[in-house]
């Protein structure tokens, strides 16, 4: 009675070795741009298991060792999205598999549809992330004061940069001609000196 028992599991630990499925996706990378697509991995989950594939340098990844049933799948990479989403289910049956989409926070439909092209997502779909852009330069200006109200006024941003400069003008020529300052306070003594009152005449 053990004997078959043990002989029954024995069977169901092959079979299911047998059913487990070899799952090929491929993500359709610009090979320019992309600073190494192992940084990228594809999450593979269910309530008891999650598993990690990295992409080859081609943009190919292959699940193994999935039994049948649902997981949630989700693309994880720094350098890159989906357009649509990151997160799909997946349901591997017996002779075969499906790919859903899965949008968060918007309810799945009673009838999803299987996507046709299952896991291989073509350039159109993929979205290369750039950080070198232009929005590093904004990123910087949002850093000055007052920057939101000196967008909407450029005037009184020169008004303010004018001003700075008169403010800083004494430093600046300091620093580049220092015997400038005595000069300029000799002056001022002197015309201090040629303002006061000339002494009564005797
Ligand atoms: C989760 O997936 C693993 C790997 O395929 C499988 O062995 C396990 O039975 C699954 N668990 C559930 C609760 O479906
Ligand atoms: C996905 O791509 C792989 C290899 O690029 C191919 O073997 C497979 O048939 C494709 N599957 C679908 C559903 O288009």
């Amino acid at each position: 009675m053990t004997t078959l028992n043990i002989l029954i599991y024995a069977l169901c630990l092959f079979s299911a070795q047998i059913t487990a499925q070899r799952i090929i996706g491929k993500f359709e990378l610009p090979q320019a741009g992309l600073a190494d697509p192992a940084r990228a991995f594809v999450r593979v989950s269910n309530a008891t298991w999650t598993g990690h594939y990295h992409l080859n340098r081609h943009g190919e990844f292959s699940l193994t060792g999935l039994s049948v049933g649902e997981y949630d799948l989700a693309l994880n990479s720094l350098d890159f999205a989906l357009a649509s989403t990151n997160f799909y289910t997946l349901a591997v049956h017996d002779d075969g598999y499906d790919v859903y989409q899965n949008v968060p926070g918007i309810l799945a439909s009673n009838t999803p549809v299987p996507l046709a092209s299952k896991l291989n997502f073509s350039a159109e779909n993929v979205r290369v992330k750039r950080f070198a852009d232009p929005d590093q330069t904004s990123g910087i200006l949002e850093m000055i004061p007052f920057w939101g109200v000196l967008k909407q006024y450029p005037m009184l941003g020169v008004v303010m940069g004018v001003m700075v400069v008169i403010a800083l003008m004494p430093t600046i020529v300091g620093f580049i001609d220092p015997e400038f300052s005595e000069r300029v306070l000799q002056a001022q003594q002197q015309v201090a000196d040629n303002r006061k009152p000339a002494p009564p005449k005797q």
